[in-house]
């Protein structure tokens, strides 16, 4: 089985849950704290042994590029001004990754964006990582999954049980559950809006077999007027085992409003500089019971 090393960021969506912010700045940039919230996706990748990742942008989204690029210019000012703390923040992250940049010309939905990243992964198991979801763990989810995979060799994606009402906003898969967190996967239908198959949801993280290419460029545009990436794994389902892994973490939707407020209140508790007087602040207009420590 070939090693796992790449992963794919589709990026070229429009953020229009987030407007008016997003109408200029890409909604993968806007900061959870002090990060944009697909660094904490990049990271989470680099964290579970990636380290080719592809970025599917659109038009207007250079700025994800610049963010992971050398800044010579202001790293040799925070040299000069002896602002050492600063000036090692900006080299993290400008040493963290090279990114190679496809281009979605058409915003065509989630299944032909990862579609543009097939020359680029090649012949190989890859991972892909929505950036909207973010999600909070002791370990990363993807190397969590991955362990599944390196078992197995078979697809495996990331699960999490909603309610009812809310199947209709995600994908949902079809199957049993196995134990020790796996769930095989016999069928799976984008956001029913009937009858849903489980109550176990799609998150945004899958490692896939490069044979989900020729299926992609057969799928033809499903929920949504998209083409979507669940109705071309449901081809894939048909050719063997495929499995879910209900993760463990905290995901956020960081791509709507009340999601990423979420997100921003639990990584602010949580950060090392500011965490301790924010949690002051939330007691001073909450009382006492902000916990310690808030996951899960
Ligand atoms: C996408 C997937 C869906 C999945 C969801 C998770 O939908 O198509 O299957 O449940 O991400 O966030 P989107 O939210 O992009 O419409």
């Amino acid at each position: 089985m070939t090693a796992l090393r790449t992963c794919v960021f589709p990026c070229a969506g429009f953020g229009t849950r987030f407007f008016p912010a997003t109408k200029v700045i890409p909604k993968e940039m806007l900061p959870l704290v002090d990060k944009p919230i697909l660094q904490y996706g990049i990271e989470e990748a680099l964290g579970s042994g990636l380290d080719k990742l592809i970025v599917v942008m659109s038009k207007g989204k250079d700025a994800i590029l610049d963010h992971f690029d050398r800044t010579a210019e202001l790293e040799r000012s925070l040299q000069e001004r002896k602002k050492n703390d600063l000036l090692s923040e900006v080299e993290t992250v400008s040493t963290m990754a090279d990114l190679i940049s496809v281009r979605q010309k058409e915003a065509l939905g989630l299944g032909h964006a990862v579609l543009q990243a097939k020359d680029a992964v090649g012949n190989e198991p890859f991972a892909v990582v929505l950036p909207d979801d973010v999600i909070l763990a002791n370990e990363p989810c993807l190397l969590q999954m991955r362990r599944v995979f390196e078992e197995t060799g078979r697809p495996v994606i990331a699960l999490m049980e909603v309610s009812a009402a809310e199947t209709t906003r995600y994908g949902i898969v079809a199957g049993n559950m196995l134990g020790n967190r796996r769930f095989h996967i016999t069928d799976m239908v984008e956001k029913p809006k009937v009858n849903p198959p489980s109550h176990y949801a799609i998150i945004g993280r899958y490692i896939l077999p490069p044979d989900v290419f020729p299926l992609l460029e057969k799928t033809e545009r499903g929920a949504g007027g998209e083409i979507q990436l669940t109705d071309a794994l449901r081809e894939l389902v048909r050719t063997g085992d495929f499995y879910g892994y209900v993760f463990e973490g905290k995901r956020y939707d960081a791509g709507e409003k009340l999601g990423y407020l979420k997100a921003t209140v639990d990584y602010a508790l949580r950060h090392p500089a500011v965490g301790s007087e924010f949690r002051t602040y939330l007691q001073s207009l909450f009382g006492n019971d902000v916990p310690k420590n808030r996951q899960n």
